[in-house]
Formats: C-alpha cells, structure tokens, sequence
C-alpha cells in the first residue's frame, strides 16, 4: 500500500473526510479502542502545545498505543533541514537520518514547525514538515505548520454536532481577523478558510486591510473548494457588514504576509484594529450565530468574556474534538500502514 501522510485536508477527499468525522464521532460516544494496540507514534514539537501535545498523547494511550514527545533543540537534537550543508553551526543531525531512525522505531510521525516569520517566501514552503514526509517511512501527521489540518476537522466535528447536521451549506461564516499583540502564525486562518469553504459554507474573510488576506495558495484553494461545494466566499473590512446574518463566527490573529520581516510597520496598522475584538455587540448582529477559536485565546482582546462565556461559544467542544479526530486520523493511517 501506497505511503500516506496527513499534511493538509487539501491532499483528502471529502468522502475520506466525512469518514474520519463520522470515526471521530464515533470515538466521542465510546472512547476506548485497540487501533494502536503495539503501536507508536513521535510527537515532535518544535514550538509550544497545551491542547495538541495533550490530545494526542490521551488518543494514543486511548487506542492502546505509545507516543514519545520530542522537543528538536530542548529534549533532543537540533535538526538540519538544508541539504549540502557542512553542518558546523547549532545543528547535530540532518533530517535525513532522523526521519528514517524515527520511522524505524514508531508507526506514525506527528510534527509541528511554525513559521520562522523572517522571510514569508521560505515559510511558504513548509520545509520541515515535507522534509519529514520526503524521508519518514511512516505516515506523518501535520500537527501545525502553515496549516492546522487537526484543528479543521475539530471545527468542522463541533459546526456539525452544534447545528445537528453534517451538512453546513448555506450558513454564512465569518472568519475575523482579530487583533494581538504580536503578528501571528496564519496557518489557522489558512485552514479555517479551506475548510468552510470545502464544507460549503459562504465564508467572509473580515480584515482590516487587503493586506490582512491570506497568501494566494489558500484563497485559490478556497474558491477552487466554492466552485465545487456551491459555497461562496466574500472579502469584507467592515465588521457591521460581515456580522450581521452571521452563522458562524471563527476569529484568529495573524500577522500582514507583506510585513513579513518588518513587523514594526505592520504593528500600527494591527493597533488601530483593536476594535476588530468579538464583542457582545457584533455578535448580537448575527443570526443567533456561534462563536469559536482555536484557543489559545487572550480574553478581552481577542474576545470579550461575556462572549467567551456564552452559550454561543463552541471553543471548549472543538478543544475537545482534536482528542476525537486525531484517534480518526492516527487509527485510519495505522491501519494502512500495516
Ligand atoms: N489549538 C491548538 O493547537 O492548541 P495548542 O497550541 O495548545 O496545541
């Protein structure tokens, strides 16, 4: 059988996509299962988790299986990911050997890499994890890089099991640019917007500028993922106009890609935004709509706390869906590896 990873829910059908949903369902109603009874997976961090290092470990031991946590530069390791490169810098081992020692001894690959935030150019590329995927001979799982697949498939889970029905067409979706402190990674707004619009959902992107819109890559995915879903997506600077009628409300921060580098002059632009915080105000504009993050979530400046603590806010579902779709996604690639 063919070596598969789970790098994007781009690389994956819908159908296979239902799959893993209606699995991870499953594994919401009776969380115990054998799937990786014998199995193993490493779990390399190359930046801080609380919810992902958490869910996956929990699913693995849940599914009779073993993770070992791996933090390159800390607990492990510095890796080299440049090729031809005399290695006399910080870094001990190339990823040539450690992609393969690794899949020598474990079943599955999960790696999270932000963006370095320096050059947008070379972030987009996304090397670490595709030079894991290059070597591993093991499936390898994107547990956040400039995308979040995981993260996906926990909204999606919540959207669904919140409006009773697999089916989200025709609900409008907001996807806000809220502001933060510091420029952030997009790689949960890139998937948020593949995905919704891969479900069908007519997604606004609400930002303070068209320099706020998420690189080419993923706004080509979404309105190639309309023209198949019937969805629609729409861009909009104005929260009064994108809220209102709102389903679905999903906020994330991130950084202005044409800043890349020279984040102190994007930093004025980010502050004169603050007023883009989900507030009991917008929210009341929309169509008795939820509210999400991916969490972490800075509370009164990405979100109010009344909105935070409302009967609108899915956040603590879709936190506990990563537990449920990682066991989907960790027992569907263990089983076709063998
Ligand atoms: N949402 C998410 O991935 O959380 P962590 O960064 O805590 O893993």
């Amino acid at each position: 059988m063919t070596l598969r990873h789970f790098l994007s829910t781009q690389d994956w059908s819908r159908p296979e996509l239902d799959t893993l949903l209606e699995h991870a369902a499953a594994f919401k109603r009776d969380k115990l299962g054998d799937q990786l009874k014998g199995k193993s997976i490493a779990l390399l961090f190359f930046n801080p988790s609380m919810r992902t290092r958490t869910s996956f470990e929990l699913g693995a031991f849940q599914l009779g299986g073993h993770a070992i946590v791996l933090a390159p530069g800390k607990d492990a390791w510095p890796i080299e990911f440049d090729f031809g490169t005399v290695m006399d810098g910080d870094t001990e081992e190339h990823i040539a050997e450690v992609a393969r020692v690794l899949s020598r001894y474990v079943d599955l690959i999960g790696v999270r890499a932000f963006p370095k935030f320096q050059d947008w150019a070379v972030d987009r590329e996304d090397r670490v994890i595709h030079a894991f995927a290059k070597y591993s001979t093991v499936p390898v799982i994107n547990m956040e890089t400039i995308t979040h697949p995981m993260q996906e498939l926990a909204h999606v889970l919540a959207l669904q099991q919140h409006f009773g029905t697999s089916d989200l067409r025709g609900r409008k979706y907001v996807l806000t640019w809220t502001y933060h402190p510091r420029p952030l990674n997009t790689a949960v707004a890139n998937s948020a917007l593949q995905i919704a619009t891969r479900y069908g959902m007519d997604v606004t992107v609400l930002c303070p500028t068209p320099e706020y819109l998420l690189d080419p890559r993923y706004m080509d995915f979404a309105r190639d993922n309309v023209a198949e879903s019937g969805g629609s997506l729409t861009i909009s600077h104005d929260p009064q106009e994108a809220y209102r009628g709102a389903h679905v409300v999903y906020a994330k921060s991130w950084g202005a890609l044409p800043y890349f580098g020279r984040w102190a002059e994007e930093k004025p632009i980010r502050d004169a935004h603050k007023h883009f915080i989900v507030d009991e105000a917008k929210m009341a504009l929309t169509d008795g709509g939820v509210f999400s993050h991916c969490l972490p979530l800075r509370r009164n400046v990405k979100a109010t706390d009344a909105v935070m603590d409302s009967p609108a806010c899915i956040a603590i579902d879709e936190a506990e869906n990563r537990l449920h779709v990682q066991k989907a996604v960790m027992a569907a690639l263990a089983s076709r590896a063998g």
